[in-house]
Formats: C-alpha cells, structure tokens, sequence
C-alpha cells in the first residue's frame, strides 16, 4: 500500500476492503460534483465524510448506493465490483436524513418491510424484527405506531429497519440533521455504540465537524467535490495537510500574512496586522496561519512564558463564559481578534475584560499554508 502525499490510499486493498472507490468521478452536463476520488474503508470501520454543502457528498454516496452511475472510476464491495449491479441487489443500506419512515405503518412493519420485499417468510422475520428491536433499545415497540414515536426512537427505529439485513455497508446521509442540539448529542454517543456493538461498516456523511469528529475511527474531508484529506480524528485536527481542513475541522484563529524566511526556531511570518512570529510550515510570499485556541499559554505577566519563541503582552477584551471551556477574546499590538481557551482552573480561572494578560504559542502550533 503507497500513500500519496494528503494521506488518500493511491493504490487499495481492494480485496480485504469492505468498501473501494478508484478514481470515482460524477459530472452533471459541465459540473464535476464528485472529482476523482479514491478511499477504501475496512469492514467494521466508521468512516465518514465531512465537507460543506453542496460539496459532493450525497452524490458520492448515491453512487455507492447505486441510485447514481459514475462518469468513471470504480465502487467495489468486498473486491467486486458494483457498477454492473442494481442498487437494490447491492449489500447496502442507506439512512436517510428525512429517515423516510412509513408513517401508516408500525415500528415492526417498518424495521419488517425490507424482510418482506426479501422474501424472509414470517416467523423468521418475526423473530429478527423482536431481537433487532430490543438490540436498539426498543424492545416491546412492535405494535407502536411510528407517529407516536419521539425524534430519537425514530432515528432508532430507522437505524434497526436498515442493520435487520444485515447488510456490508450501512451508508448514512446526514441522518442527525433534523434533530435539535440535545437530542443530536446523545443520538452521536448512541450510534457510536450501535456502530460498535453490530461491527458492521458504517459510511457516514456530514458537514457538521463535531459528529465526524465524535464517532468517526477515519474521516474524509471534502471541498468541492474531492478529498483534501484522509485521516484520524487525532491526525486531522493536529495534523491538516491543507488550508481548508486546517479552517474546517476545530476551531481555529485564522490570520493572513506574509513571510520573511526561516527562523532559528521555524518559518518567520509577517501578519498584515504588524506582528511577526515563528511558524510551522512552507510558503513564501502569502500565507494564511491557523493557531488553535487551545495551543495558546496564558499567563499574568509574559516573562512566565519565556521558553516560547512567540510571546506577547494584551488585555482581555472579552471573556466568553461557555461552562466547561470558557474562551478568552484578547487585544495586543499587531495582532486581529485572538480567541485563546481559559482554562477552567489556576490563577487565571477568574480574570476579567480589562486585565493585562501575556501569552505565548510554540512555533508548531502556528500551522502556515500558502494563501
Ligand atoms: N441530479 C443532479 N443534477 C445536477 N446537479 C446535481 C445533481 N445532484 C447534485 N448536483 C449538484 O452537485 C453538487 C453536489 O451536490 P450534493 O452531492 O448534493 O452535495 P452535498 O451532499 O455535499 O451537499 C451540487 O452543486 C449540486 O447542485
Ligand atoms: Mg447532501
């Protein structure tokens, strides 16, 4: 297996893979939604992709579903190829946003109907429609109309309908889009244990960071219709190869400048604000830097933060009381608005908007790109 340069797999294990896709590329008339786009997922991996809207997301996934064909490339399961079968003999199942229940129906005919159009005989459909449901926390709901269910037992509902066929791939559009916050929270950890009690792959779609963030073992991050980049949580938040997954996944202080050649400690950049400072990366001329709220030191005088090269004097401006993570928004020559993470103990825990403040950042933590 190589690796090309943004992490996306240049050759594939198609064979061992439960999913394969070889330079899948979707055109409508002169639009390319889906531009060569190569990635395999193992079998019981969540994956998911992450992108804006209208970046080609559910295009991808409906050529994997099979209800769109590829301009060219390649969609293999398990090493064979899907592009000669029909959507509905392919061993995937899609959750919808809208969940697409049938709201005259029960709980059990819902989750029982792809049993039916099987061909599954009664008494087996029976009993895996019994044992799904109580798998999914909904045990005894048989006979419950759907409408009299909460948003989260629907979303259960829609999720057993789809894992009682036990398909290869389980592909999910945007399936928490219709819920509110809390609600969207807690379905996050409960598909994520879902996902992991069944083992079965799951291929997730998104463009809300924080569920791909939460569940996801790799995510994809996509911009106009190709993957930027192929990773790890962990990897694509430290680690963004590029300009837009750096501004995309987590939040970030994003600054414009230009730079004035290497440092002793890094890559000396020039802010158009005035400040100069030591970052991480490659570029010359102009450059966008992306500095994380939570890589930034704070403390009461700057001398304290005298091992790191960038360091400076400000006054809080702000102080954005959020509960668990509260964010400074702090003012200081030659610099924008900078948002730093206050941490909930220690002397600073209770500084207010006024006060002198220094802080301090490593040059790793200043990631460049070139603009
Ligand atoms: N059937 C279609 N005909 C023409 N253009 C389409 C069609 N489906 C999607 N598109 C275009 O392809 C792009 C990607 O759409 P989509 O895959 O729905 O994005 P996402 O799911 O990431 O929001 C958009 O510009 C959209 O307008
Ligand atoms: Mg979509």
């Amino acid at each position: 297996m190589t690796l090309v340069g943004n992490g996306v797999r240049g050759d594939f294990m198609s064979d061992s893979a439960d999913l394969a896709l070889l330079s899948v590329v979707k055109e409508f008339g002169a639009h390319r939604a889906v531009d060569s786009v190569t990635f395999d997922v193992a079998p019981g991996e969540f994956f998911s992709i992450l992108g804006p809207s209208g970046c080609g997301k559910t295009t991808l996934m409906r050529m994997i579903a099979g209800f769109e064909h590829p301009t060219s490339g390649d969609i293999r399961i398990r090493g064979k190829s899907m592009l000669a079968v029909p959507a509905n003999k392919r061993p995937v199942n899609m959750v919808f946003q809208s969940l697409a229940l049938f709201p005259m129906m029960s709980v059990g005919e819902n989750v029982g109907y792809g049993l039916a159009c099987a061909g599954v005989d009664k008494i087996e459909a029976g009993q895996r429609i019994t044992r799904i449901l109580d798998r999914v926390g909904l045990a005894g709901f048989e006979d419950r109309p759907v409408t009299k269910l909460s948003g989260g037992q629907r979303q259960r509902v829609a999720i057993a309908r789809c894992l009682v066929l036990e398909p290869t791939l389980v592909l999910l559009d945007e399936p928490l889009g219709a819920l509110d916050l809390k609600l969207r929270e807690h379905m996050k950890l409960e598909l994520k244990q879902l996902q992991a009690a069944f083992n079965t792959t799951f291929l997730y779609i998104t463009h809300d960071q924080s569920e791909a963030l939460v569940m996801s073992d790799r995510v994809a991050v996509m911009n106009k219709g190709r993957f930027e980049q192929v990773g790890s949580p962990r990897e694509l938040y430290h680690n963004p190869l590029t300009s837009f997954v750096a501004g995309f996944v987590g939040d970030a202080n994003v600054w414009n400048g230009s730079t004035f050649g290497a440092q002793a400690t890094g890559l000396g950049i020039k802010l158009s604000t005035g400040a100069a400072l030591v970052g991480a990366g490659s570029g010359s001329g102009a450059v966008s830097a992306y500095l994380r709220p939570e890589a930034i030191a704070l403390a009461a005088v700057p001398g304290e933060l005298s091992s790191l090269p960038n360091r400076f004097a400000g006054t809080v401006s702000t102080v954005l009381f959020d509960g668990a993570a509260s964010t400074l928004v702090i003012k200081a020559e030659g610099f924008p608005h900078l948002r730093a993470t206050l941490p909930q103990a220690g002397p600073l825990a209770g500084i207010m908007a006024g006060a002198p403040i220094g802080f301090g950042f490593a040059p790793e933590a200043l990631k460049i790109f070139p603009a």
